[in-house]
């Protein structure tokens, strides 16, 4: 069985948590496009792991975990995160791979994208990891990938064609002194060196899996609304984050796909700027922030709270074809006497029910909604669907009903036990 795992909203639905759980039942584990701006936890026995660009199924001894050709990797960050493994005692050795394909961040990246947003007046809030301008250079033929570190000769002639243009820009544009050539080319050797004991082919390793029977499970970053092509532009990522997005990244098939488990928060958050049509205002959006503990893994900042939005969601269904669904955080909403489901969004006295890409109409729009009464009562200890309080049933029947997609797990804690599997 083949899963492709993939948020719905903005990201941090709580994938991390949901992919340790489903790793159980995989043999590999593939991230498949972003980079360190991913944040992924995953809680066990009391203890809080945040998975940056390592696959969230990494605490499972027994899985192998990839890094697929779609992800943009920050050596520096990667050794890092391995580094902690080790520390932490996570046996690592000889189930954790990359794709040699797998283009590289270099500092250069890292400052652009910082200095880019220095300047705008469209702010986009990323998270300065370098990962739109290292997807940029992609695109443009001119990045550089892990295995091109590899080739001195090669490297050598990337770098100085990558130098010699972005230092022009870099001290036209941005009065930055730029970069020098040798102190890069010695540093990015060396984290070669250090990596190429991961170093594989990807598509060869699934290709091998998918013969012996093996059960495949990728694991989105980021969110269907931050997707480059279908998220909110430009307030989006630089990467494919829905599910097409995993073929691209790992060079696996879509044929080869069983299963699409899309999630999602039980109300909607987004970190950075760009439109939010239910977003809360204050104090909702505090009481919300601190109950669900909505401050970014990757960076620390505070996250934009607000109601499940039904419009966002179910295009995200249709452009991931989900098969499943999993809400999660529905805990954080025990203490509300009401709940709002949006349903529609009105601007200039027409109503949308379909997803507008229009950013004006995103960015006025006021939302329709749909209410419902909350369960005042913790549910941090269901296990079983049946004993949820029947408010918190009707809460998910009626998202099913809206979305028309299964709801097959129920998160109601950060624990890998508090969950519940339909
Ligand atoms: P990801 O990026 O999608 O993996 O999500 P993040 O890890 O960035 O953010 C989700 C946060 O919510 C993490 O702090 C999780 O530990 C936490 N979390 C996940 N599921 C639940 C849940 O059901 N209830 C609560 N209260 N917290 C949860
Ligand atoms: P996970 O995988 C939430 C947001 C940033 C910013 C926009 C662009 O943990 O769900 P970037 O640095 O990617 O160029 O920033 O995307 N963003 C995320 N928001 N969760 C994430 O990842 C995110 N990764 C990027 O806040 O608005
Ligand atoms: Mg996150």
């Amino acid at each position: 069985m083949n899963t492709i795992l993939v948020g719905l909203q903005w990201g941090d639905e709580g994938k991390g948590k949901l992919i340790d759980i489903l790793a159980k039942d995989a043999d590999f584990i593939v991230r498949y496009q972003g980079g360190n701006n991913a944040g992924h936890t995953v809680v066990v026995n009391n203890k809080s792991y945040v998975f940056h660009l390592i696959p969230s199924g990494i605490l499972h001894k027994d899985k192998t975990c990839l890094i697929g050709n779609g992800v943009v990797i920050d050596p520096e960050a990667l050794l890092g995160e391995i580094a902690t493994l080790k520390k932490e005692g996570i046996e690592y050795h000889g189930r954790l791979k990359i794709s040699s394909q797998a283009h590289v961040i270099f500092p250069y990246h890292r400052i652009l994208d910082s200095l880019r947003e220095s300047k705008r007046h469209l702010r986009i809030g990323t998270t300065g990891r370098g990962i739109g301008p290292c997807y940029a250079d992609k695109v443009a033929r001119c990045g550089i990938r892990i295995c091109d570190l590899f080739n001195p000769k090669l490297f050598s002639q990337k770098l100085k064609d990558n130098l010699n243009e972005k230092n022009d820009i870099f001290r036209k544009a941005f009065h930055h002194q730029g970069f020098r050539f040798e102190a890069l080319y010695r540093q990015y050797r060396a984290y070669a060196r250090k990596l190429k004991p991961y170093i594989c082919n990807v598509p060869l390793v699934l290709a091998q899996a998918r013969e012996g029977g093996k059960s495949i499970l990728f694991e989105g970053a980021q969110g269907s609304f931050l997707d480059i092509d279908f998220g909110t532009y430009p307030f989006v990522t630089s990467s494919s984050a829905t599910a097409g997005g995993a073929c691209i990244g790992t060079g696996v098939a879509p044929t080869s796909i069983d299963k699409v488990i899309g999630v999602v928060k039980a109300y909607t958050t987004r970190v950075g700027e760009g439109p939010f049509v239910t977003e809360f205002k204050a104090p909702l959006n505090d009481s919300i922030r601190e109950k669900g503990r909505e401050f970014g893994s990757t960076t620390g900042r505070p996250r934009r709270c607000g109601w499940f939005d039904n419009v966002m969601v179910r295009f995200s269904c249709l452009v991931n074809g989900v098969s499943e669904m999993a809400v999660m955080k529905l805990d954080v909403l025990d203490e509300l006497k009401t709940l709002k489901i949006c349903t529609a969004y009105k601007y200039k006295g027409k109503t949308f029910t379909e997803f507008p890409y229009d950013l004006e109409v995103l960015t006025k729009a006021k939302p329709v909604y749909e209410e419902l009464a909350g369960w005042q009562r913790n549910i941090s200890n269901v296990r079983y669907y049946a004993e949820l309080p029947d408010n918190a049933k009707r809460y998910l029947d009626r998202l099913q009903e809206l979305l028309k997609v299964k709801i097959s797990y129920i998160s109601v804690g950060s624990k890998r036990e508090e969950t519940i599997i339909r």
